[in-house]
């Protein structure tokens, strides 16, 4: 049962509006334009809930709270009691309770959904088991800055239907583009996420169908955090879905490739797209920064 229900969260893209969701990446744009500019989190803070490592994610919500003018608190299983079998409602009522803001990497989002119930600050998906929403809104920034819009666009989601996967069809729901997906048999993404995002999302036969005449090629690692003993099999099961220069070539030609990194260099890409002319990674990865800034502003304002 929840505590709070009036306060915002944000553990998926379907939490917010489209019209919001537009607003925040135009905001985006602007903050990244003028990154030192607003400063209205002095005295303000951020709990960091991390079971699993993060460069990215880390780095982009210190960061972007430092540049607010606030903090942000760096917590791990092992240094508070969550470690040592304190309840989660416990936890997020009294973080909640001290914090303006948490921020939570676990690998389980019904506990992001216990812990958002129970604190009284807004809770932000940094990466569950399920999906990786930050993701996407440095993802779409991304798109929108090389292609000029993203509605109607074509993405190709090449290998497994995992948490960020998810969050691409959601994303293709909100904003208006064509998510193709073509996952190996037995790694597709999950039913109930697809069905949810109606038309904007259709499974592909092929990588290569998936491609055809797309603007941009988006993968994953084949082997996500928590999933390291099925490596071996999982490099078996994804053969035929490596992004290569030849599947990229059935893109569009000035199509864009997409990764949210960390990527492993010779299984789901090979070194010459991830660090070819039309891979945008960096920009991708900085945009976290920017992306989440406009979400801190508008969800912690
Ligand atoms: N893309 C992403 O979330 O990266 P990290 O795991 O480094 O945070
Ligand atoms: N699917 C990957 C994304 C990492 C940012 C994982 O969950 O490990």
């Amino acid at each position: 049962m929840s505590d709070h229900k009036s306060k915002p969260d944000f553990l998926s893209l379907l939490d917010l509006q489209p019209v919001q969701l537009e607003a925040l990446i135009e905001r985006a744009r602007a903050m990244k334009a003028d990154r030192r500019g607003v400063r209205p989190f002095v005295g303000r803070t951020l709990a960091m809930i991390f079971t699993k490592a993060s460069t990215r994610t880390r780095v982009s919500f210190e960061v972007a709270m430092a540049q607010l003018g606030g903090h942000a608190l760096f917590l791990s299983p092992d240094d508070t009691q969550l470690g040592r079998g304190e309840p989660i409602e416990d936890t997020a009522r009294v973080i909640g309770r001290m914090c303006d803001g948490v921020m939570i990497r676990n690998d389980s989002h019904a506990d992001q959904q216990t812990f958002a119930a129970h604190s009284q600050a807004p809770v932000i998906n940094g990466l569950s088991d399920l999906l990786h929403p930050c993701q996407l809104l440095a993802d779409v920034l991304t798109i929108v800055e090389h292609k000029g819009k993203i509605d109607g666009l074509t993405v190709a989601w090449i290998g497994d239907g995992n948490n960020v996967c998810h969050s691409f069809a959601h994303a293709a729901k909100q904003f208006g583009f064509n998510l193709r997906v073509a996952a190996p048999v037995g790694y597709a993404p999950d039913a109930a996420v697809v069905d949810a995002a109606g038309a904007a999302v259709e499974l592909a036969d092929s990588a290569n169908a998936a491609c055809d005449g797309a603007d941009v090629v988006v993968t994953d690692v084949w082997a996500s955090m928590g999933q390291e003993a099925e490596q071996a099999t999982r490099q078996e099961d994804f053969a035929g879905y490596q992004v290569d220069a030849a599947m990229m070539a059935k893109a569009k030609p000035e199509a864009l490739f997409m990764h949210c990194l960390p990527a492993h260099r010779g299984e789901e890409v090979t070194t010459d797209v991830i660090d070819g002319p039309q891979s945008v990674v960096w920009d991708e990865a900085e945009n976290r920064l920017h992306a989440q800034k406009a979400l801190l502003e508008l969800l912690l304002k």
